[in-house]
């Protein structure tokens, strides 16, 4: 039955055309599918920093869509990209086969990785970057003879997409708790949240470098041996934002070195200029085995995932006899599309020419004060931050978690005409790299004023 005889269009639209007239068949991924059809939430244009409603509310994205979109939103050179791409070729099959833009991304790829990763590996999202990023590590164990090493490890509150894969790996009890069915021999480490010890840290918390010593407790117990992988986000993201404490991540690499056991990055939110670089590796100066990516790898335009390779890594699976056997036995129909790769190689240019991952650099301490700025507003209990990510921690209500930021992004998104996103009880905050100081005021005012107003 449609929902929307009951349903009142809040918007005083002379636009009607945009405005859906049954919300009823679209099943919509994470939602709170029947409060949104109440009182829906709709965009259905955007330009720059902004989303516009369909009767023509502008929106303030103080998320980049999904963190996804930091060259901000129909970008004229990447529209014309994807257009030009379509005349030209719609799709040309992967497997075997290939289009000159695919190789022409990967270089360009490769050239704004760390040194070493000379190799890319295309999905279409996130989740298939996380899939891949597993099975290769998995795979390159095998191509080395060394078959026991099957057990991988990632960390509670980790988030590394929706396939079994990545839901095994990743440990946000809500995604998984309807599930309940995972890979085997999967262990997780502890996440680094600490609100006593690390409550309203500006940048990296001091407290948390001694968590890595479970990392230590796992090999003890199952023998490096039998450790295929770590999965980490170098700043958990999904989870409401946990930024890494100080010498964290760098404890995590010397362990899995001189264990060899491969760390696997995650970076399909830090990378592409999130924390003032091109990737997290680069900004903590730390180089894994494996980089996953998406989102803003073209700016959010076109589903598209990638895993950035070392090439001992690579190397490994060419070294068959037979070169006229298949060498990785994984990939997707959609592995680097022609628009996805286009847009992705317009969207490298945007990057550069606009200088956007240093416009995020030397803006994040502007971004750090205006976030932090918020102590002391209505039911704030932590803010955190780093590069141009932000999160506001709220104290839940009384037997009613999450309400209390679900409540915020309604109001925000009504009265304060703000995109934000909400986890748990965590505001995330995200937005695209071409954000003016004046709006980065703007966000964070409207911000308050929802926060202050809120239950
Ligand atoms: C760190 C991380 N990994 C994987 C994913 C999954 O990406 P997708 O939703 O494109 O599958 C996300 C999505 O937010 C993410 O933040």
């Amino acid at each position: 039955m449609s929902l929307l005889g009951s349903f009142k269009n809040p918007f005083k639209s002379n636009d009607s055309s945009h405005f859906p007239n049954d919300l009823e068949p679209l099943w919509m991924p994470f939602s709170a599918n029947k409060d949104f059809k109440k009182n829906p939430r709709l965009i259905s244009k955007a330009k720059g920093m902004y989303y516009y409603t369909p009767s023509g509310e502008k929106i303030l994205d103080g998320v980049a869509g999904l963190w996804c979109c930091n060259a901000g939103h129909n970008r004229e050179e990447i529209v014309e990209a994807i257009k030009k791409q379509a005349e030209e070729l719609d799709f040309a099959p992967a497997f075997n086969m290939g289009h000159p833009k695919s190789f022409e991304l990967s270089s360009r790829l490769t050239q704004l990785a760390p040194e070493g990763f000379n190799h890319v590996f295309f999905g279409n999202s996130g989740s298939e970057a996380v899939e891949s990023a597993l099975k290769i590590a998995l795979a390159y164990w095998r191509e080395k003879g060394q078959n026991e090493k099957t057990i991988l490890i990632g960390r509670k509150r980790g988030y590394h997409g929706t396939n079994f894969g990545g839901l095994s790996v990743g440990g946000i009890e809500k995604n998984r708790d309807q599930f309940k069915k995972f890979l085997p021999e999967v262990y997780h480490l502890s996440d680094t949240h600490n609100l006593q010890k690390n409550a309203f840290s500006k940048g990296q918390p001091i407290w948390g470098e001694e968590l890595t010593k479970e990392l230590e407790d796992l090999i003890i117990e199952h023998g490096s041996e039998k450790i295929a992988a770590v999965i980490i986000e170098p700043v958990a993201g999904s989870t409401g934002v946990l930024i890494p404490p100080k010498n964290y991540l760098n404890k995590i690499k010397k362990i899995c070195t001189e264990n060899n056991i491969l760390l696997i990055f995650d970076e399909v939110i830090t990378g592409f200029g999130r924390l003032g670089k091109a990737f997290a590796s680069e900004y903590f100066n730390i180089t894994p085995d494996l980089i996953c990516l998406a989102k803003g790898i073209n700016s959010g335009t076109v589903p598209m995932g990638a895993v950035l390779v070392q090439d001992e890594i690579y190397n490994a699976f060419m070294s068959k006899k037979d070169e006229k056997v298949i060498d990785l036995f994984h990939g997707y129909t959609y592995s680097a599309h022609p628009l996805a790769c286009a847009a992705s190689l317009a969207t490298l240019d945007v990057y550069k020419n606009d200088n956007l991952f240093e416009r995020a650099s030397e803006l994040s301490f502007y971004w750090q004060e205006a976030v932090h700025s918020l102590k002391g507003t209505r039911n704030v209990i932590d803010i955190r931050n780093l590069g141009l990510i932000g999160a506001v921690e709220l104290e839940p209500m009384d037997g009613k978690p999450t309400r209390r930021a679900y409540n915020v992004l309604c109001e925000a998104f009504h009265d304060q005409k703000t995109l934000l996103r909400v986890t748990g009880d965590i505001i995330a905050l995200s937005p695209p790299l071409i954000i003016a100081k004046e709006q980065i005021d703007q966000l964070i005012e409207n911000l308050k004023i929802t926060l202050q107003k809120t239950e």
